[in-house]
């Protein structure tokens, strides 16, 4: 079995998405949900599963330095990190520590719609495909090597939520089956 962790931010269904897979399940022991953000939804549904958690506020620390020396301490021995929503830049220093073994997951056709509201910005483009990219964390926001990407052809008839819905069930399918392939060593 692989040990993982989950760093997410928010509303955690991409969390949940791995957390509840019986193929993921058969790989993996998640070891710990780190939160940066106090109240975010993602803490019960951790919670809920019985996943250790560390939720922290970086404005109780000094600097990014002193929260990820605090996060290294909980994170000792992880075979991955995938980050799911994880609305922080993790230094060149954690990074280097975890090389080549954190993954993100990001709502466009990378490298196309790097930053927040990739979704929006693509649907207000009309761009003619919208999808999802699973890859490497480097120092570079959205950057990194890819690992997976999928899509689909944008229906205009459907609102922005609804194709945000579709973007977010998408990412659900392609972590769940990119996580598996890399924690088999497939990827
Ligand atoms: C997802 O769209 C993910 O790609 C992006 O942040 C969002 C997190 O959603 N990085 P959730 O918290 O997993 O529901």
């Amino acid at each position: 079995m692989k040990k993982i962790g989950i760093f997410a931010s928010g509303t955690g269904t991409n969390f949940e998405a791995l957390a509840s897979s019986d193929q993921i399940k058969s790989l993996a022991n998640i070891k710990i949900m780190v939160c940066d953000k106090t109240g975010a939804k993602v803490i019960k549904r951790a919670e809920d599963k019985n996943i250790k958690t560390f939720v922290f506020n970086p404005k109780d620390y000094a600097n990014k330095l002193a929260y990820e020396k605090e996060i290294l301490e909980k994170v000792k021995d992880l075979d991955y990190i995938f980050l799911a929503g994880y609305m922080r830049i993790l230094s060149k220093d954690f990074l280097e520590k975890y090389k080549g073994k954190v993954v993100n997951i990001h709502p466009s056709l990378l490298p196309k719609y790097k930053g927040i509201e990739s979704i929006k910005r693509a649907y207000e483009a009309g761009e003619e495909y919208i999808g999802v990219t699973i890859h490497y964390v480097n120092e570079e926001i959205d950057g990194g090597e890819i690992l997976a990407q999928d899509k689909f052809k944008v229906d205009y008839n459907k609102s922005l939520d609804e194709v945000e819905g579709q973007v977010h069930d998408l990412e659900h399918r392609l972590y769940i089956k990119t996580a598996a392939e890399i924690l088999k060593g497939e990827k």
